[in-house]
């Protein structure tokens, strides 16, 4: 049977702060790339599917159960990276996976066998009896992501796992996702439009607590046709051009400053139309001016 999350009208209030206010997203098997920029809201709605905490209101379900009511359904078939995963320095990876298959309650003899795999595939079989107190923070991330997925996970869930990463450990990073992703639900989060371009065939993003979009790459990019342009502006308008726009990118160059903005309208007679990107896109959606909101 295809596994299916459903979150309905999800809202999460921390006392007068509303960290999430009606997100809805219907999940079948794939990755997912949840966008948004920091305190969008992207950890709360990950700590509520993972059974960690319960939303004010509406309902999460995992093929047709509350996971509010039945957690436990979920839990056995979670994978869960929290955003500040820790390691304890003084284990190496095995025993720390071995204590962590233990704390899952799997059963130790499959447990060593699949430990073993992830270490491979993980490529952490050298490593395996260092001490993690001397990894750096991409060898931490890998441990992170193979305790995520001891269980064999149907539902995997990575809370801005390439934090840290240099950019080879995030392509590594990224090809690992996609090929993990054919038979289970992927959601990774990220603030980084780059992480997910290549490997997300579904793109949600969330700004202030909303559901802004829930789209494909293509779609979001054609959300932001014919609102990207360039112009060359002297050094000394820049500020200005900033207050008044969405910069995309500004690169300085001999004949002045060459801006990538995002905009509904023309922002000066000599702007040239270009093609939008993703990350255009991304900003075209949670700029205050955006037509998505
Ligand atoms: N436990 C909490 N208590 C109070 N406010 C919280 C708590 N967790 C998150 N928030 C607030 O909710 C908003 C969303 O936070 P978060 O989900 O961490 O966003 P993101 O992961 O997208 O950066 C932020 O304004 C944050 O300060
Ligand atoms: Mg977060």
């Amino acid at each position: 049977m295809q596994k299916e999350l459903i979150i309905e009208h999800v809202t999460k209030s921390y006392g007068s702060k509303q960290a999430l206010n009606q997100v809805t997203l219907h999940l079948k098997p794939g990755v997912l790339g949840l966008l948004g920029p920091n305190g969008a809201g992207k950890s709360t709605l990950m700590r509520i599917l993972s059974t960690i905490e319960k939303p004010t209101e509406g309902v999460v379900t995992w093929n047709g159960t509350d996971i509010g009511k039945h957690p436990d359904v979920l839990r056995t078939e979670l994978g869960y990276l929290p955003q500040d995963f820790g390691v304890y320095p003084n284990m190496n990876p095995l025993e720390f996976l071995e204590y962590m298959a233990a704390m899952k309650g799997l059963r130790m003899k499959s447990a060593r066998k699949r430990i073993d795999e992830l270490l491979e595939i993980l490529n952490l079989a050298n490593d395996r009896k260092k001490l993690l107190g001397g990894f750096s923070g991409g060898m931490k991330q890998r441990v992170g992501i193979a305790q995520a997925l001891l269980n064999d996970p149907s539902l995997l869930i990575v809370d801005e796992p390439t934090v840290g990463l240099d950019p080879e450990e995030r392509i590594r990073f990224r090809n690992l996702l996609s090929t993990m992703s054919s038979n289970r639900i992927v959601i990774l989060s990220t603030h980084i439009v780059t992480d997910i371009e290549s490997i997300a065939p579904n793109i949600a993003i969330l700004f202030k607590g909303r559901l802004v979009t829930y789209t494909t790459p293509e779609g979001l990019i054609q959300g932001a046709d014919h609102k990207v342009w360039q112009c060359i502006i002297p050094t000394a308008e820049l500020q200005e051009m900033q207050d008044k726009y969405m910069i995309s990118s500004a690169i300085h160059r001999s004949d002045g400053v060459h801006a990538r903005i995002v905009s509904d309208f023309r922002p000066s007679q000599n702007a040239l139309p270009l093609p939008s990107t993703l990350e255009d896109a991304y900003l075209y959606a949670v700029s205050p001016l955006g037509g998505a909101l």
